[in-house]
């Protein structure tokens, strides 16, 4: 079955990270390659990146340009290889994060980082991404029962509206691409949606 690029997004304390392992294990089980990798990150100097990314005070055109430096570096040496080697690559963000936070949260010109986009790796786009969507003041509660805020989780919750409605600015602009998932539903009825779509995926 051919390689498929599918990725996972939504605001921080959404919900996706409950979900991504298992829907990794649910397809390995029916015998498909797969790699698991995230963004930042997913290569060893994306990674370091991340450090910076998520700890240390930038301007915004820096965040935005070390994004890009690691999503170049991610897709060269981990993404790419994977693709071409014929296993699914299933990835916990990627460039709709970028458009959600450096441009709906952060308020970078949606055009500056189409032009990124399009330079960094215009050919290449997920087949799915599923959008774990929630409503900020839930998912800050739901944050802060468990870990300490990163530079980002550290942002109000104005931010994270804006966060919000550039994911569904997204998904009005690619439908097809997209799989909105209300958040608020149980862990048992989120999964059994990612397994039906896993079936239509798989027919594809
Ligand atoms: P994570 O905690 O889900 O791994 O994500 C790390 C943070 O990085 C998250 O708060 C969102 C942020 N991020 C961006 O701001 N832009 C991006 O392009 C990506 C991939 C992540």
């Amino acid at each position: 079955m051919n390689a498929r690029f599918i990725t996972f997004e939504g605001i921080d304390g959404a919900g996706k990270s409950t979900h991504v392992g298992w829907y990794v294990e649910r397809l390995r089980q029916r015998g498909l390659p797969v790699l698991l990798t995230r963004e930042p990150g997913g290569s060893a100097l994306a990674e370091s990146l991340r450090e910076l990314l998520l700890h240390q005070p930038m301007s915004l055109d820096t965040e935005l340009l070390l994004v890009f430096a690691a999503r170049r570096d991610h897709l060269e040496r981990t993404v790419r290889p994977a693709l071409a080697a014929g296993q699914w690559v299933v990835c916990d963000r990627f460039t709709d994060s970028t458009y959600a936070y450096q441009g709906g949260g952060r308020g970078a010109p949606l055009e500056r980082i189409a032009q990124l986009e399009s330079w960094v790796h215009g050919d290449l786009q997920p087949q799915r991404t599923y959008l774990f969507d929630l409503a900020p003041d839930e998912a800050a509660q739901r944050r802060s029962a468990v870990r300490a805020a990163d530079r980002f989780e550290a942002e109000d919750l104005a931010f994270f509206e804006r966060v919000r409605r550039g994911y569904l600015d997204r998904v009005a602009q690619a439908p097809r691409r997209f799989m909105l998932i209300d958040g608020k539903q149980s862990i048992a009825d989120i999964r059994k949606l990612l397994e039906e779509d896993i079936v239509s995926i798989c027919s594809i």
